[in-house]
């Protein structure tokens, strides 16, 4: 490669002056509206594909979240109009999970307006095409922001799984002389390579000071400020109801620990873990973890309430997990061995050395006096945020 034949990227960065901030990198890699990676790789998500999700492992995820959503309907008062907003929606598959288990409350299913906010046109085609094939295409609506799905502002829940950790990061250095941006460069023989650069608008220098956070000197990490807006922006959408994020994240002190030196910002490709990130820009996923202590702080300025925090593996037990699966196990010995593949994928959602701790849950309500939600009824660590 070289810059007279410049990959796609070095060819958009040298456009742009020869250097992008590594907010914006990540923001050319994902969403680039040609060569971005959530606009080419369609099938990115499943076994085929780079990664795999919950929803797409197993449709018990969606069914217990609709126990958990059902229950904040009623604790709203069961009203006629029930608005689920899903960012980041993927291949649609939790959006038919949802609606196939709605089908069997009436009165919910009857309030339930389905609202899908994706910005990619490919995946977009995607999800269209799943709730097709279920006969469930009429019952969703697709938007490409949050605010426009909000519309006038709504009674119901805000969710996302997977989706926080894909928004783009300010990617940064604590070097002696305080805290810099990392972003990318071009180099004369067209390869990509960090540059520290001095600190962009919007992120302030006294940032990990005023959370009394010490970031050793060499420490590159990141700040999920995009996610904080979000958070922001889901509180003054919500009018009434839950705003409910699953993510792979840390609480701030963990986040920031010395012992994660290098962040958390890496890609993914076919099932592995890539640590360069400028590695194939456009081929693989990239992301960071999530830093709950933010969304929460971000949310609470949106005037959310913070209602809820635990890993996806006490949430889903919260739900019933467990005891569904013994229904399966049971079902299962008549019909084949079906009922123990669905037993071994659900249990990978809460098995700690799987995805039962490294994933979390955070529940932020509005309207709603300290909610007791049953996916926090066996444990609750809001109090670590
Ligand atoms: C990691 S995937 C998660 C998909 C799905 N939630 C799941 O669990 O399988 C991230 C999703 O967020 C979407 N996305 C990324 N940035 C977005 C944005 N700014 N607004 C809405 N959707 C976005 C991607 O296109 C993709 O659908």
């Amino acid at each position: 490669m070289t810059v007279e034949d410049p990959s796609w990227i070095a060819a958009e960065i040298i456009r742009l002056g020869g250097v992008v901030s590594g907010e914006r990198f990540m923001e050319l890699a994902l969403s680039h509206p040609e060569y971005g990676y959530y606009q080419r790789v369609g099938d990115a998500i499943g076994r085929d594909g780079d990664y795999v999700t919950s929803p797409v492992m197993t449709s018990l995820f969606g069914e217990l979240l609709t126990l958990q959503f059902i229950e904040v309907w009623e604790l709203l008062g069961c009203p006629e109009k029930f608005v689920l907003i899903e960012a980041g929606p993927g291949t649609g598959h939790l959006a038919v999970d949802v609606l196939k288990t709605a089908r069997r409350f009436p009165r919910f299913d009857a309030a339930l307006h389905y609202r899908l906010v994706e910005t990619s046109p490919k995946l977009h085609i995607m999800q269209r095409q799943r709730l097709e094939n279920d006969h469930l295409v009429h019952r969703c609506a697709w938007f490409s922001t949050l605010v426009e799905a909000g519309g006038e502002g709504i009674e119901g829940i805000i969710f996302g799984n997977e989706f926080l950790d894909a928004l783009p990061v300010r990617w940064l250095e604590m070097t002696a002389g305080g805290l810099a941006e990392v972003g990318v460069q071009v180099l004369s023989d067209g390869t990509l390579a960090t540059k520290t650069l001095p600190l962009a608008c919007g992120m302030d220098s006294d940032y990990f000071k005023r959370l009394r956070l010490d970031l050793p000197v060499g420490m590159r990490t990141e700040v999920g400020v995009r996610a904080q807006e979000w958070m922001r922006s889901a509180g003054q959408v919500l009018r009434r109801g839950l705003v409910l994020m699953i993510d792979y994240g840390y609480t701030a002190r963990d986040y920031y620990h010395a012992e994660r030196l290098q962040g958390t910002l890496v890609g993914h490709h076919r099932h592995r873990r890539v640590d360069d990130p400028l590695a194939c820009p456009g081929e693989m996923d990239l992301t960071a973890h999530v830093d709950f202590s933010a969304m929460a702080r971000a949310g609470g300025e949106g005037a959310l309430d913070l209602c809820g925090y635990v890993s996806q593996g006490w949430f889903l037990m919260g739900l019933g997990l467990l005891e569904r699966l013994q229904g399966v196990v049971v079902q299962g010995k008549g019909g084949g061995g079906l009922g123990k593949d669905i037993r071994q994928t659900a249990l990978r959602l809460i098995l700690p050395e799987e995805m039962g701790e490294k994933f979390k849950v955070l529940a932020m309500t509005v309207g709603l006096e300290k909610p007791e939600l049953s996916g926090f009824r066996l444990k609750n660590q809001w109090n670590e945020l």
